[in-house]
């Protein structure tokens, strides 16, 4: 069987939702669970019901947080609040559980603040769980590595017998293919970042921004050799181009397998790992 075939059920199905903000009432005492994921470039809010099949996705793009590190507070909570009113207007029942997650290595009161903010928009937090383990949660994952490459970072985790047993995470992300791109072609970040999203096949587009993909398959040469395992997943927004998995293959001379919408993992991985609520 395909390795991903459950992972990209799951994903074709959340990607279908997301955004559309379908009607779709569920009864009252239904259990779902809700995971939000605020990543640097945009904050994602999944409802799954008890089996792990998506009711609800969506996401507004938010400059609200720095390498997973909360940097607007206010801005956070508010988008979580609107989100949620979304979620609850399409499904019509109140969520009352969430769950959150934080990079690996993250300490201290920055663990907190993922919980603040989603007590602050109105719901309990359940669990802070860390990224690599949402992933890995999707992708069935026990012995392997994870590389997720976000807006500002490239994150590798490596998993044995169904733990975390190496990570590191290195500034080189989706942001530094945009600025490539706004250098080449002489035009805003913000335009680049549009362009970007809008011509995900384009193999010229590709080309000028192959040079960071390849740095980022170096970063994970280097983690790989300290800490060999296989298979290899990449997830992350940032790897959503048609060329992106094959320059990985081909600059590490081993297979990498990728799910489809590599962007809606971490999110989909926190619901997943999230506990019902909605009690
Ligand atoms: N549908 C898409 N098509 C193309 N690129 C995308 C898409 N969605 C996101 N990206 C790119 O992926 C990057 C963000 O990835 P992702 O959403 O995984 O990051 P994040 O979780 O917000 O950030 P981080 O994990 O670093 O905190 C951005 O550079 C963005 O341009
Ligand atoms: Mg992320």
């Amino acid at each position: 069987m395909d390795i991903l075939q459950t992972a990209n059920e799951r994903m074709e199905q959340l990607a279908a939702l997301m955004n559309k903000d379908t009607k779709q009432k569920v009864s009252a005492d239904q259990k779902v669970k809700v995971g939000v994921d605020l990543g640097t470039s945009s904050i994602v809010f999944v409802v799954l019901d008890e089996n792990n099949v998506p009711l609800f996705g969506a996401f507004e793009f938010a400059d609200a947080v720095r390498d997973g590190l909360v940097v607007n507070y206010r801005e956070s909570v508010e988008v979580v609040k609107r989100l949620k009113d979304r979620a609850e207007k399409s499904l019509g029942i109140s969520l009352t559980h969430a769950s959150g997650a934080i990079p690996p290595g993250t300490i201290g009161n920055n663990k907190k603040v993922v919980a603040n903010v989603i007590e602050s928009a109105g719901m309990e937090a359940l669990y802070t769980i860390d990224e690599p383990t949402a992933a890995a949660a999707v992708l069935d994952l026990k012995d392997g590595a994870v590389v997720d490459v976000g807006g500002g970072t490239t994150g590798i985790s490596v998993f044995k017998d169904g733990d975390v047993i190496y990570t590191a995470d290195e500034p080189t992300g989706g942001t530094h293919m945009t600025l490539v791109l706004a250098g080449y072609y002489g035009v805003s970040v913000e335009e680049a970042e549009e362009n970007k999203r809008a011509q995900k096949e384009s193999s010229e587009h590709f080309s000028v921004m192959r040079p960071v993909v390849e740095k980022m398959a170096e970063i994970t040469r280097v983690h790989l050799e300290k800490s060999p395992s296989e298979p290899l997943y990449i997830v992350g927004g940032a790897s959503a181009y048609s060329q992106f998995k094959d320059t990985f293959e081909s600059y590490l001379k081993m297979p990498v397998f990728q799910p489809n919408y590599p962007q809606y993992v971490t999110p989909l991985g926190i619901a997943m790992s999230s506990g019902s609520g909605n009690l």
